[in-house]
């Protein structure tokens, strides 16, 4: 039998990847890890509490437990990081501001984290798979005060490390600092996250589409030529590609990587932007995308050279195997 490699070992191995190997974004990892063990727990045990506990009407009467669990998971994350003390402030999908943390130690963190705590969640009653993506940056004003704006709103290029942790029927850690991709899976029996998936590679081409379709009528002519291309036999397999999509991002991001596809959530006339939020869906996403080889973009634009304007910033995103989102970006050409 092969020698286990939990993900903290990995992560110490590891350390002289990062530009300042000074332990600190270890100690980030480390906090990630925790939040995610604590999440992963509560995310299984999500039926139960909804409809059997709740049911009795012992969870009311503690508050906590009854909250949904994508505030459940944002709080784990904060916390995690709040009381962790490299990190100076964060960004996260449930909080319409921004939060730089008020302690001493943490005004001398050096690091933001962006995150989505709970992504998918329109998928967590029906117990279909789940995330939480998370990305990190270095901050750009001083040591020492409070987190700014502008250390959020940085362009995808300035990530440090990148990840996202998926509750599927088993729960994956799968993160970048920029040197590949490598994905551990939680043993619930020992409760450590082992490496399963070293050096991930996207498969150049696939032959699977991922796009909320009931959008194609919603879509630009261009779009709809590609979705066209994937159904027909003119593609490069000669058979229609299959169409999956799980309606959790991080899911079929996950599944795309392994087994190679393209990820689409257009603009469309009910969401002129697009839906996915640059700085804490689309970026992360993207880093470990570039990393793996894969590529994502708006359709027309390198996603990680975006310059954001806003915290909760919408794009267009195409993300996946190279040449699927290669053929795409040909045909929003014309
Ligand atoms: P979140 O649950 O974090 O708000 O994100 C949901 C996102 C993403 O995970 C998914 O791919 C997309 O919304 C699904 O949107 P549609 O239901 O419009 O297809
Ligand atoms: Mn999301
Ligand atoms: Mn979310």
């Amino acid at each position: 039998m092969s020698r286990i490699t939990t993900l903290t070992e990995f992560i110490l191995q590891n350390q002289a990847d990062f530009p300042y190997a000074t332990g600190e974004l270890s100690r980030i990892l480390n906090d990630i890890v925790i939040a995610s063990k604590i999440v992963s727990r509560d995310v299984r045990q999500a039926g139960l509490v909804d409809h059997i506990l709740g049911a009795q009407g012992e969870v009311n009467v503690q508050g906590e437990e009854q909250q949904k669990l994508d505030v459940v998971a944002d709080e784990a994350f904060i916390r995690a990081f709040e009381q962790g003390g490299e990190v100076c402030g964060i960004a996260s999908e449930e909080n319409d501001d921004f939060v730089a943390f008020q302690s001493e130690s943490a005004k001398n963190g050096k690091y933001v984290v962006l995150f989505d705590p709970l992504d998918g969640s329109s998928n967590i009653d029906v117990n279909v798979s789940i995330g939480t993506i998370f990305s990190i940056y270095r901050r750009v004003s001083p040591v020492g005060t409070k987190a700014t704006l502008e250390d959020m709103l940085q362009p995808g290029t300035q990530q440090i490390v990148a990840g996202y942790v998926l509750y599927g029927s088993s729960t994956m850690l799968v993160y970048t600092t920029g040197n590949g991709v490598n994905a551990f899976t939680l043993d619930p029996s020992i409760g450590e996250f082992c490496l399963s998936h070293p050096n991930m590679r996207m498969p150049e081409n696939g032959r699977l589409y991922a796009m909320n379709e009931g959008n194609i009528f919603e879509c630009e002519e261009g779009l709809r030529t590609y979705i066209n291309y994937c159904q027909s036999r003119e593609n490069q397999t000669g058979m229609p590609y299959s169409g999956r999509y799980i309606g959790s991002l991080v899911a079929d991001f996950h599944r795309n990587l392994i087994k190679g596809g393209i990820y689409i959530y257009p603009d469309v006339l009910s969401a002129p932007e697009g839906k996915l939020r640059l700085l804490y869906e689309c970026n992360p996403l993207a880093f470990i995308a570039e990393q793996a080889g894969g590529l994502a973009t708006t359709g027309r634009q390198r996603i990680l050279e975006i310059k954001p304007e806003r915290l909760h910033q919408r794009v267009p995103y195409y993300t996946g195997s190279k040449l699927m989102v290669e053929k795409a970006m040909e045909c929003l050409e014309g």
